[in-house]
């Protein structure tokens, strides 16, 4: 494997003309946000970039259908879109948009270096127009009949039904997307990029130096080279994009295809001045995340301009997954069919992990996949919940019950082969959970880790260190004259289990991060350990956790989701209810946000028991919050102002990472006051 020196990870930029879905995610969001999270576990120079992709062509057909400016399209989307992806927690480095000037400067000098170098040939062809508006018909502006699979309505550069890659001449009965209108022919000039002059070194590059693409990617590439490469034309006639930077060029913008993956660049430029570094220098890995209906953009035509450019490192690998369906069907968004971020985050408060979880399990990586709501309250319950969950939690409470609460010592000279076995687990999950991430085989990886959490609930089962506290104590009833030697030799098997599982717990927090950072964070709150024992090199380690040391009270990792929440999803789903805009769904609340969301388990800073005299002390009385906010720089804190009857109180409360404000306002409360 080549030294790499330095990360460049790019994301698709999406189209900012709609929300994303969960298939956007799947596809490529989150296995690139577990990939950088990983190398920055790993401590390597990564950079993370992503924006809006705010040039397409059906942002103008919405701008044009609802009578609005494509500005104000863009920037409705880009800020819901960025929104959508913090919340999930994904990690850009910098999160851009294609309106921005850095980036027309970067496209348009892009465009003119190749221009000049007289790498485009300028020709003027016969296109389809529609005289109704004014209009010349490239890509999506037109429709027709697919003549490949007879789809009606596909579209100028692709049939959505069959994936078929078309131009405006292959459509059967065109017509225009503006107006219906049939289109005449009219003549046009344009630059065109002759792709066929890098066919000989794009089969060079890929067939022969990139076998180890994933199987979908190096085929759609092997077809694409095979069937010969044609000139393309890298510009339009349009006025929303980036401006041909020629004379005599107005009314001409770059082809969206051209100037938006030179959008990674743009942000690179804009995230850091050592962009350079990054984009030109052949130590750097460059990997492009993408959904395999980009495959030949970001295979074919974005390295073809990178080399006829120079001076560009090259992607080393490229390794696009295929779709999400939805309850068996395609994703529609024209239909409303498919599941929006925003109103899954609305719907499912504070449970971000959940869906990360069952969409990289379930992840379409080497075919198309299916998403279920069956399937998720599925992979939920019976693995986040009953496994890794589980496991987490029965070794904090035993800990509590049967070691004061302290991680108790290891005993060398009593560990059993059981013992052993379980600690060298450690070392071999963390190698196969790094090798399967190295080789973007997420769903492998995240099999293993809970695979892992699966052989501690396995050895914890073996060990029985609640049978053996029971023998303890039926061993101290006893007259028994070695009975404290006995008890001794019980103890150190307790000591043994449960400190095993302490640090078993320890490396899950760290083999668990790339994929649910959120979880990660809560069992380093429970186990009052910094975040620096995230760093991939602790993983396998079986010393994490000092002996001694005291841990927090159990508290859930992840809560049983409902019959009556699913069937809600579907139903929502069925009746076209998902909502591609608002944050709202409708007025009824989902049984996901309802009362079940705060059980005592929750509740942080459980205490134990006190007595009735002292409780008899505190002054009690109920409260109705009015108001709560976040409060800058202090993560956990909330600032609520609380009416108590007789006065109104300002309260900081440290249960920010548990409820969003707009949750609790109106909401009753118990107040002990002083
Ligand atoms: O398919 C899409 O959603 C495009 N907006 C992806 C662009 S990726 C890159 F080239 F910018
Ligand atoms: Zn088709």
């Amino acid at each position: 494997m080549k030294d790499y020196k330095r990360y460049l990870i790019t994301a698709a930029l999406p189209d900012a003309n709609g929300p994303v879905h969960i298939g956007h995610l799947a596809g490529c969001y989150l296995p690139a946000d577990i990939y950088c999270r990983y190398q920055r576990a790993q401590k390597r120079d990564i950079k993370f970039v992503c924006g809006s992709d705010e040039h397409g062509v059906p942002i103008t057909i919405r701008a044009l259908k609802e009578g609005v400016s494509p500005q104000e399209i863009v920037d409705k989307y880009h800020a819901l879109i960025k929104e959508s992806f913090e919340q999930m927690g994904i990690s850009f480095d910098i999160y851009s948009r294609t309106s921005s000037k850095i980036h027309h400067e970067t496209a348009a000098a892009f465009f003119k270096k190749m221009y000049e170098e007289g790498l485009f040939e300028e020709k003027e062809t016969d296109q389809f127009y529609d005289e109704k508006t004014k209009t010349f018909l490239a890509d999506r502006y037109i429709v027709g009949v697919c003549p490949v699979c007879g789809n009606p309505n596909a579209y100028g550069d692709q049939c959505e039904r069959c994936g078929s890659s078309l131009s405006p001449e292959q459509l059967i009965n065109p017509r225009s997307a503006l107006s219906d209108a049939v289109p005449v022919k009219k003549k046009t000039r344009h630059w065109y990029f002759p792709l066929q002059h890098y066919e000989s070194w794009l089969k060079e590059w890929i067939i022969q130096g990139h076998k180890e693409w994933k199987n979908n990617v190096y085929g759609q590439c092997k077809s694409w080279l095979d069937s010969g490469l044609q000139p393309r034309a890298m510009t339009r006639d349009s006025n929303w994009g980036v401006k041909v930077p020629l004379p005599g060029a107005e009314g001409k913008v770059l082809y969206v295809w051209f100037d938006a993956p030179i959008g990674y660049i743009s942000a690179t430029k804009e995230l850091t001045d050592k962009w350079a570094d990054y984009w030109c220098k052949e130590d750097t890995k460059l990997v492009h995340f993408i959904g395999k209906d980009n495959i030949v953009f970001h295979c074919i035509i974005f390295p073809a301009m990178l080399k006829a450019h120079g001076n560009f490192v090259l992607p080393d690998n490229v390794p696009a997954n295929e779709f999400l369906n939805i309850e068996g069907e395609k994703v529609s968004t024209s239909r409303n069919w498919a599941v929006w971020v925003h109103d899954y985050i609305n719907d499912f408060p504070n449970q971000q992990d959940v869906l990360r979880y069952v969409l990289c399990a379930n992840a379409p990586e080497t075919k198309d996949n299916d998403f279920t709501w069956k399937d998720f309250q599925d992979r939920n319950n019976s693995e986040l919940v009953s496994i890794f969950g589980n496991f987490v939690n029965r070794t904090l409470v035993l800990m509590h019950k049967l070691c004061n609460g302290k991680v108790p010592p290891l005993h060398g000279e009593s560990l059993q082969d059981v013992d052993n076995g379980m600690i060298r687990e450690f070392e071999a999950s963390k190698k196969k959970v790094e090798e399967s991430i190295e080789n973007y085989k997420f769903r492998d990886a995240l099999y293993e880790v809970i695979d892992l959490a699966r052989k501690g609930n396995k050895y914890m089962q073996e060990k029985e260190p609640w049978i053996i506290a029971k023998n303890k104590e039926e061993l101290q009833k006893t007259n028994d004259v070695n009975k404290t030697e006995a008890m001794g030799e019980l103890q150190k098997s307790i000591d043994n289990s449960l400190h095993i599982c302490l640090q078993l717990t320890a490396n899950l927090a760290i083999l668990i991060h790339p994929f649910l950072p959120t979880t990660a964070k809560k069992m380093l709150y429970l186990l009052k350990v910094v975040d620096k024992i995230l760093d991939w090199e602790n993983a396998g380690k079986s010393k994490l956790l000092s002996v001694g040391y005291s841990l927090r009270e159990p508290q859930l990792l992840f809560r049983k989701i409902e019959d009556s929440e699913i069937s809600f999803q579907v139903e929502k789903l069925r009746a076209g209810l998902v909502n591609p805009i608002e944050k709202k769904p409708n007025n009824e609340t989902p049984p996901s946000k309802r009362e079940e969301n705060i059980t005592p388990a929750n509740l942080p800073g459980k205490k134990s028991t006190i007595e009735f005299e002292d409780f008899a002390k505190l002054d009690l009385r109920v409260g109705t919050i009015l108001s709560a906010e976040k409060i800058d720089k202090a993560d956990k804190l909330l600032r609520l102002v609380v009416d108590l009857g007789t006065e109104k109180r300002t309260i900081v409360s440290g249960i920010a990472l548990q409820f969003l404000p707009e949750e609790i306002v109106r909401r009753q409360v118990v107040v002990v006051v002083s």
